[in-house]
């Protein structure tokens, strides 16, 4: 009876979730028509099959997400866990951001970054406005926004399908089941404000955790949402993915979030060749990312509006990538993928 109504409390949250994130993109998609016109993006209307597909593919992840908490892979808690009242006091300043975000998207400027950034260090690819996003990755500010902002993109399905990598994340470590599970160590690249990394703590309590984003501002808001949770403090580590600064097989898992589609193809093998690297033998890669045309056509017009409304430079070339071609050309084996709603999550041995 307890169980049926928590299922039924998850269900009523995702759908009241769902319900505000339409609810604001129609909106602010109005307004911005209104306002700002020359700025609208054109997008290709959705077909009835495609909407219904939609639905269908969430609420699979709904099921598989409240199955896999009942399997004890991660507390139910987590399925509610969100920082409610936070997100309620910032709800106003997306609002507020949204007419500079108009007007980069006007002017097609998608180099507007903070003026005191010294661009040392980061390569050429990441200094643009992903999303229009205000100072792209790179400010107190953004990093503030990020969470709330991708909470309404996905119309409250991030964190499920971040959820995701717990189970092959949990297969793969058990090759090192003759460890106590506080020798384990897990990276999660692209932490940005980890999201991730908290949903990992919960499944994973006693394992020593590490983030790593070029981001400054993204970690030190990561490090603020992660320093509230129980337990040993994840270590946020600021460093580019190609080029990582941990040891050679100083890891047992390795997690990726969302970071594929950001990157130009050469990168995105370089950091895949990294994450193998930092493996130590037997360790697992769990990639997560958008779906692909190839796995995932039925989604094409809704792949294709992404890359229309939000500045997504190397999103298209991405969903035509060959991930698993990359995985194998680093060296992993044992490559498994599964798609849940707009995610793809692959899993990699290195051998
Ligand atoms: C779309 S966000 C995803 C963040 C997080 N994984 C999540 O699930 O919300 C992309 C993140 O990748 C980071 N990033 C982009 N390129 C990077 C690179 N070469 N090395 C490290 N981090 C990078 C950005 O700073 C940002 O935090």
């Amino acid at each position: 009876m307890a169980d049926t109504l928590t299922k039924l409390a998850y269900q009523a949250l995702q759908q009241g979730k769902s319900l505000v994130g339409v609810a604001h993109k129609e909106v602010s998609t109005k307004l911005m028509e209104l306002v700002a016109p020359q700025g609208s993006p054109k997008t290709r209307p959705i077909p009835p099959q495609m909407l219904m597909d939609l639905q269908a593919a969430n609420a699979a992840l709904m099921e598989i997400d409240w199955e896999e908490a009942e399997q004890g892979l991660y507390p139910t808690s987590l399925l509610f866990d969100a920082p409610w009242l936070d997100w309620a006091a910032r709800y106003p300043m997306v609002w507020l951001d949204m007419p500079s975000t108009w007007n980069r998207r006007s002017e097609r400027n998608v180099t507007d970054l903070p003026t005191d950034l010294d661009s040392a260090g980061y390569p050429d690819y990441y200094l643009q406005n992903f999303h229009h996003q205000t100072d792209g990755y790179l400010s107190d500010h953004s990093a503030s926004l990020y969470d709330l902002q991708v909470e309404i993109l996905f119309n409250g399905t991030a964190d499920p399908m971040r959820r995701r990598v717990i189970k092959p994340l949990i297969q793969g470590l058990r090759a090192f089941a003759d460890r106590s599970p506080s020798q384990l160590r897990v990276l999660d690249v692209a932490t940005g404000t980890g999201r991730t990394l908290r949903q990992v703590r919960a499944a994973l309590p006693q394992a020593q955790l590490v983030g790593l984003d070029l981001s400054a501002a993204y970690l030190r808001q990561a490090n603020r949402w992660l320093s509230q949770l129980p337990n040993e403090l994840p270590q946020l580590v600021q460093g580019n993915a190609e080029t990582m600064p941990f040891a050679s097989g100083s890891m047992q898992g390795v997690t990726c979030v969302f970071l594929m589609h950001e990157l130009p193809a050469e990168a995105r093998q370089a950091v895949i060749n990294d994450c193998f690297r930092v493996l130590e033998p037997g360790g697992v890669l769990v990639l997560a990312d958008s779906v692909q045309l190839a796995d995932s056509p039925q989604f094409e017009t809704a792949m294709d509006n992404f890359r229309r409304v939000f500045h997504e430079p190397y999103y298209r070339d991405y969903i035509g990538d060959d991930i698993d071609a990359r995985l194998a050309a680093a060296g992993f084996s044992g490559i498994r993928a599964t798609s849940h709603l707009m995610t793809r999550v692959w899993s990699a041995t290195k051998p």
